[in-house]
């Protein structure tokens, strides 16, 4: 069957592109969903026009997997970072990306994951204690105590940094200059004409981008050149203690010490390392803050997992261990949930570099795809007539979910699927059960809104309040 045949049939959306407004946020996010209901209603694929560009957007479980594997290469729009991140595995063009991606998968296996326990321990317990200035003063915007604490995670983990030592930089400088950065490339996204190379190179932007990128950069090689000195001296064999006084190796660590065949250049080591502090830690922050939220909005949650917690940690202060984080299934559940309703990807965009065929249509060579995964995954047909209600009740029963494992996609599927997803549900498991632990939580979540800064990001409505928790 040819292309041509087999999308005769298909159907242009009805939803009118206006590509100047698209580059603002929260309007592109308004876009976002309205495609997606109307993809739902029309077979779950249609195409739309926007400038040169022909776009298709799907939202079938079964075509976004096909998609997820048989697209690897990104759209144009991740070249932004290309300055600044290079060949990161999360923007990597296929070949790199191939041979990168299996050297990576063996620094995420659960071993290793399992020795960042400590740190994720230390750090939910500063947050524990960062957020006493706020208990019982009424509402406020959790974002900079979820924010640096997950930066603190991300640095100690991948690159190794302790929080004691000359090499202290994380909060400081590089915090400053990454989310700068962020949005920089949210500002340029925005403005249709900045994605002209030639306009872009004359503006204040671009010198602004290149300012960043150099502090970064500078930083970045200063701890990879210590690093390296170590393990090549091997003074310290690159090392690291954590809090139980066990040692771990940072993700940095396990790069450098490679065996020749498959080595890094220090160049690759440091996008490596910048491409994960982005993929970590901006996502972790993100879900937190809406678990809190929802959380706040939904007491008997709340409570149910509040009991959870106590009753596998019972009622010392005793750290948090990796056989605990396994029993904390209705945590798991509330993650789940919290990202099938609001997931920090809700479009995951890709290259067709070839024809594919899709279940009912061909998605032709030379095209982008829209995978619409926050559409797909508030389905009714998929998840049942309570799709747009937050139930973490239905992970923890299998007859409750879709029959199709693919309707969840928060993570992505596929050949590129999120590598730090089971280190990310151990950290949060951790810090939720240190705050569920301390804190009471209230919010609103009918005053949520939303904009597409290119991840899925609050609006509006995050403000929550905090008590003190009496844990009896
Ligand atoms: C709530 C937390 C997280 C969510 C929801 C999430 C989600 C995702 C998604 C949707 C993708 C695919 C992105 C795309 O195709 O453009 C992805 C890729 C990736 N994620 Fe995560 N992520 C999370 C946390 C993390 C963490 C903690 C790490 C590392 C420690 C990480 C590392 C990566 C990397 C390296 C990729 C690129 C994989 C590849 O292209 O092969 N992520 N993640």
């Amino acid at each position: 069957m040819t292309s041509f045949d087999a999308n005769a049939q298909l159907q242009r959306t009805s939803v009118k592109l206006n590509a100047p407004l698209l580059y603002r946020t929260t309007y592109s996010w308004r876009v976002i969903q309205k495609f997606g209901k109307e993809c739902i209603a029309k077979g779950d694929v249609l195409y739309g026009v926007l400038g040169p560009f022909k776009i298709y957007v799907i939202t079938d479980p079964d075509d976004i997997y096909t998609v997820s594997n048989a697209c690897l290469k990104k759209i144009w729009a991740y070249d932004l970072s290309k300055p600044w991140l290079g060949e990161a595995l999360i923007r990597a063009d296929v070949p790199i990306w191939k041979k990168h991606r299996k050297i990576i998968n063996r620094a995420f296996v659960q071993d290793v994951i399992d020795q960042f326990i400590g740190v994720f321990n230390k750090e939910s317990k500063l947050l524990v204690k960062d957020l006493i200035a706020k208990a019982g003063r009424g509402p406020f915007n959790p974002v900079d105590y979820l924010g640096n604490r997950a930066m603190e995670i991300t640095f100690q983990t991948v690159m190794g940094i302790s929080d004691s030592g000359d090499d202290v930089i994380h909060n400081h400088e590089y915090s400053r200059a990454l989310q700068s950065l962020f949005n920089l490339y949210a500002q340029r996204f925005q403005s249709l004409w900045m994605h002209s190379p030639f306009l872009y190179n004359f503006s204040s932007l671009k010198k602004k981008e290149q300012d960043l990128i150099s502090i970064l950069h500078r930083t970045s090689d200063k701890i990879i050149q210590k690093k390296k000195a170590a393990y090549e001296k091997r003074l310290d064999n690159s090392d690291t203690i954590n809090t139980s006084g066990k040692t771990f190796k940072a993700f940095l660590d396990l790069l450098i010490e490679l065996p020749p065949e498959e080595a890094y250049t220090d160049k690759e080591i440091r996008e490596e390392v910048d491409g994960m502090v982005v993929a970590a830690a901006d996502t972790s922050a993100t879900t937190l803050r809406s678990i809190l939220v929802l959380i706040g909005s939904y007491p008997e949650v709340q409570n149910r997992a509040f009991e959870e917690v106590k009753e596998i940690l019972g009622s010392t202060d005793r750290e948090i261990e990796k056989h605990d984080l396994h029993k904390m299934v209705y945590l798991e559940a509330i993650i789940k949930e919290t990202l099938r309703m609001y997931p920090t990807g809700p479009v995951q965009p890709r290259y067709a570099t070839e024809d594919v065929q899709l279940k009912n249509y061909v998605l032709p060579a030379g095209t982008n795809c829209f995978m619409l995964v926050a559409a797909m995954q508030r389905n009714p047909d998929l998840w049942g007539p309570d799709a747009n209600v937050f139930r973490p009740e239905r992970w923890l029963d299998p007859s409750t979910l879709p029959e199709n494992s693919n309707a969840f996609a928060a993570f992505s599927l596929g050949k590129r699927v999120c590598v730090g997803k089971a280190y990310t549900l151990l950290s949060m498991k951790t810090t939720l059960s240190y705050l569920l632990l301390n804190y009471h939580f209230t919010g609103d979540d009918t005053k949520l809104t939303h904009k597409l800064d290119i991840m899925l990001k609050p609006a509006s409505g995050y403000e929550i309040t905090i008590t003190k928790r009496n844990r009896d």
